[in-house]
C-alpha cells in the first residue's frame, strides 16, 4: 500500500543509488511542487543539491523574502537571485499577453541558465513535475505546454546537458501535500493556492511597470491577508487581484479623483481546468474593499469578479 512514508523512504533510496556523487540544480518558485521536490532531492543528496530561486519583480508582496527565509529553515542550499531589474526592463513597452508571457519566460530561461553554470560539476536538473503535468505534456499541445514548460523550466538549452530528474512525477497533488507533511514541510508552503509562473506579469493588464506591481502587490496582500483572517483562504482555490488599464472617476472630500481600478477574483476548482467564483460574504468583501480603497494610494474603485471558467478563465490574461 502506498503510503507518504514509503514513498519517501523507497524515493530517497533510488535518488541516493541513482544521483550517488553528482551535482543537481532545482529552480525553485515558492509552490508546492517544486519545494516537495527539493526537500526530498536534499534528503537523498544533501549540499549537493543547488537550489536557484529567481525574484522577477513579479511575485506577491513580501514572498521573496519570507520563502527563502523558509526555505533556508529547511536546511536547503538556496541561492536568491534578486533579477527584478532584468524582468522590468525586458517588459516594457509589451502590453500583449503572449508578449509578455514570452519576454518573462524569456528572462527566467537566461537568470536560471547564468546561475546554473555557477554550478560547474551539475549533471542533473532537478524538477517538481507531478503526474498530471506528464499526461498533460504528452496529451496537449498548444498554450497549456508552453504553461507548463515555462513552469517547470524546460527551456533550458540543449547545451547545458543536464538529464532531469523528477522524484514526483508518479504523484498527484493531493499525495504532493503528503509527502510534504511527512518532509515536515510547513502548511504555509504546502497549503499555498496556485500561483501563475509569470506573477503579477500577467494580472497587471497592459503593460507592466515597477510602479504598478508596487500598487498589485498592497492591493493584493490585503486581500489574501483578509481572507486568511476570516478562516476563508483554504476555503478558496485560488484568490487574487488584477489591476485593470482603466481609471474611473471618484470623490474625495470635495475634489474628483480619476484614479485605478481593481478587480478581485477568488475561485473553487478541481484542477484549474473548470472554475467556479466563490460566494464570498458581502461584509468580507466590504471591508476589504474598505481597506484597499483607504489604503492603497492610486486605486479608488473595487469590483469583484463573478465570472466562471469556461467561458471566462481565471486569470484575465
Ligand atoms: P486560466 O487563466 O487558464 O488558468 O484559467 C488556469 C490555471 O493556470 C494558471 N496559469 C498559469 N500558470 N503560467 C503558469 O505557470 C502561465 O502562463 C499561466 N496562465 C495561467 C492560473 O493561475 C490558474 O491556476
Amino acid at each position: 500500500d502506498w503510503t507518504p512514508e514509503s514513498f519517501v523512504d523507497a524515493t530517497v533510496a533510488e535518488l541516493k543509488e541513482k544521483l550517488g556523487d553528482d551535482e543537481v540544480i532545482l529552480g525553485l518558485s515558492g509552490g508546492v511542487d517544486s519545494s516537495v521536490a527539493a526537500v526530498l532531492l536534499h534528503k537523498a543528496i544533501g549540499k549537493n543539491l543547488y537550489c536557484i530561486f529567481v525574484d522577477n519583480g513579479l511575485l506577491r508582496k513580501n514572498e521573496f523574502e519570507s520563502v527563502l527565509e523558509s526555505y533556508k529553515g529547511l536546511g536547503l542550499n538556496v541561492k536568491g537571485v534578486d533579477s527584478k531589474e532584468l524582468f522590468y526592463s525586458e517588459l516594457e513597452g509589451k502590453t500583449d499577453p503572449e508578449d509578455k508571457r514570452k519576454a518573462i519566460g524569456k528572462v527566467f530561461v537566461d537568470v536560471f541558465e547564468m546561475e546554473s553554470k555557477k554550478v560547474e560539476n551539475a549533471k542533473w536538473l532537478g524538477q517538481g513535475t507531478i503526474y498530471p503535468d506528464v499526461i498533460e505534456s504528452v496529451s496537449v499541445k498548444g498554450p497549456s505546454a508552453t504553461i507548463k514548460s515555462h513552469h517547470n523550466v524546460g527551456g533550458l538549452p540543449d547545451y547545458m546537458k543536464l538529464k532531469v530528474v523528477e522524484p514526483l512525477n508518479t504523484l498527484f497533488k493531493d499525495e504532493v501535500r503528503l509527502v510534504g507533511k511527512t518532509l515536515n514541510i510547513p502548511d504555509e508552503i504546502l497549503g499555498r493556492h496556485p500561483f501563475p509562473g509569470p506573477g503579477l506579469g500577467i494580472r497587471i493588464l497592459g503593460d507592466v511597470t515597477a510602479e504598478k506591481v508596487a500598487i498589485l502587490q498592497e492591493v493584493d496582500h490585503i486581500f489574501i491577508q483578509g481572507l486568511k483572517d476570516h478562516g476563508l483562504y483554504d476555503q478558496v482555490w485560488q484568490a487574487g487581484a488584477m489591476l485593470l488599464p482603466v481609471q474611473s472617476v471618484g470623490v474625495m472630500g470635495d475634489e474628483r479623483t480619476y484614479e485605478k481600478v481593481v478587480a478581485l477574483r477568488a475561485v473553487s476548482s478541481l484542477d484549474g481546468m473548470t472554475a467556479d467564483w466563490v460566494h464570498l460574504p458581502y461584509e468580507f468583501l466590504a471591508e476589504i474593499s474598505n481597506n484597499i480603497i483607504n489604503r492603497v494610494k492610486g486605486v479608488n474603485r473595487v469590483v469583484y469578479d463573478i465570472s466562471s471558467k469556461p467561458p471566462a478563465t481565471i486569470e484575465w490574461e
